[in-house]
């Protein structure tokens, strides 16, 4: 039988287009597809259906998480600036734990799971350079039921002896992971050369080739500390830049999510317009690193491709809601701040179509599959709860219209809020 659920629902179709239907149905297919969007419905539709009543939560996309490393959860807010002495100091030793398959194992399972009880149903994770640990992400992803982009971390220099791999047996292990995942209808190999400091030449150019000869996204980190671009600049001073370092290696296309991109001159945007390729935004790790900000609304403006990622552990939240309202206050020291409905696009429908896959999620479109979060902010003030099934309450809520209440799922986000969170029109995550 079909279900419909009904609740207030917020989308964005496009940019700065936010859709609410108050109430709105949304009706799904058997096999978890959007068959019907729609602020009204006869009681004759209703006669062949099951109806799911969410009174007055918000439900919204599935949030979609365009960079961030599993590796690293578990110490997101512990350490600080800068970036370079911040990886050796904590990332390297922690992702080295990663050799043990029990704790890739468990770490994994927390990291998956903790993306669906905060509403991400999207993905795109590094893991570490261990093969192993890389495989277990996905079979843990797997059983998460989440959308997930994983990468082992291709790396040969500049990072402790158990962290690295020469080129070509990284390659060949990678390849092995691509045959035995790729296939995967909700689960994706992603080429993850680490950044320009760990990779040597050759270890590049193999990266960029087996994209191409696979079809797949590749990640990785541009720009993001000044410290970095100094010595990228030294180590291949036969390049322009280093964004054209990256398009000399083959690591630009349309395919290619580029962590950060904070610091770029005029000439390396143009080379991430004409190439295509993604800039994810990292403001809250940005800021915690201390690294910069990068001038989000010029870019869209300019016509880069933007999206939205947390970067845990340099981000400090796993929280695409925390990360959506992190973009809002960056984006005040520049000339035109985020607006709302922006923020919560580029939480969603940006990075399905920084992933090619907005036919298939990131907004409420008939024949997508069905990736939504059910929210009820009301958790925020106990005073609220009663105007959840649409009863009166005794006081009245201020301040309590959808964008209001979109405003402070952003600002005042807590997994408390998140009741449900869906993918393909299975509940993958129940508050209890
Ligand atoms: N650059 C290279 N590796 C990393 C990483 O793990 N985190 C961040 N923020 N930047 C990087
Ligand atoms: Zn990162």
């Amino acid at each position: 039988m079909k279900r419909i659920y009904k609740a207030i629902f917020i989308d964005t179709p496009s940019l700065g287009q936010l859709r609410i239907y108050n109430p709105g149905f949304l009706t799904l297919s058997e096999d978890g597809k959007i068959e019907d969007f729609r602020q009204k419905i006869s009681s004759d539709e209703l006669i062949d259906a099951e109806l799911v009543d969410f009174g007055n939560r918000i439900v919204v996309p599935g949030f979609i998480d365009t960079h961030t490393h599993l590796s690293q959860h578990a110490f997101a807010g512990i350490g600080g600036p800068p970036l370079l002495p911040w990886l050796h100091t904590y990332t390297f030793p922690q992702e080295l734990r990663f050799n043990d398959a029990d704790i890739a194992e468990k770490e994994a399972s927390i990291f998956f799971n903790s993306c669906l009880k905060l509403g991400t149903t999207t993905v795109v994770a590094y893991v570490t350079s261990n093969t192993e640990a890389t495989n277990i992400a996905f079979e843990e992803a797997q059983k998460s039921g989440i959308r997930a982009w994983i990468g082992k971390v291709l790396m040969d220099e500049s990072a402790p002896i158990g962290l690295l791999q020469n080129a070509a047996t990284a390659i060949e292990e990678n390849e092995k992971l691509i045959q035995k995942w790729n296939n995967n209808v909700k689960l994706a190999s992603i080429i993850s050369p680490r950044f320009a400091l760990s990779c040597s030449r050759g270890l590049m150019r193999a990266a960029g080739k087996q994209a191409a000869q696979f079809d797949l996204f590749i990640q990785t980190h541009l720009s993001e500390n000044n410290d970095e671009i100094l010595a990228v600049q030294k180590s291949y001073s036969e390049c322009n830049s280093y964004t054209d370092l990256y398009h000399s290696m083959g690591l630009l296309g349309s395919k290619t999510l580029l962590g950060h991109c904070i610091h770029l001159s005029e000439d390396e945007k143009k080379l991430l317009i004409e190439t295509k390729s993604v800039a994810v935004h990292c403001p809250s790790s940005n800021r915690f690193l201390a690294s910069g900000s990068m001038e989000l609304k010029r870019y869209l403006d300019e016509g880069i491709r933007v999206s939205l990622g947390t970067d845990v552990a340099a981000g400090f939240s796993l929280s695409m809601a925390n990360e959506a309202k992190e973009a809002i206050e960056t984006s005040k020291i520049f000339e035109s701040p985020l607006q709302l409905g922006e923020a919560l696009y580029l939480a969603t429908h940006a990075g399905a179509k920084a992933l090619g896959i907005s036919h298939k999620c990131g907004w409420f479109n008939k024949g997508n599959d069905a990736d939504f979060v059910v929210i009820n902010d009301h958790a925020a003030h106990p005073l609220m709860q009663n105007n959840l099934m649409g009863h009166e309450s005794q006081i009245e809520m201020p301040y309590n219209n959808p964008e209001h209440r979109l405003a402070r799922i952003f600002y005042r986000f807590s997994a408390d809020f998140i009741e449900r969170t869906y993918v393909s029109g299975v509940a993958r995550h129940i508050l209890s």
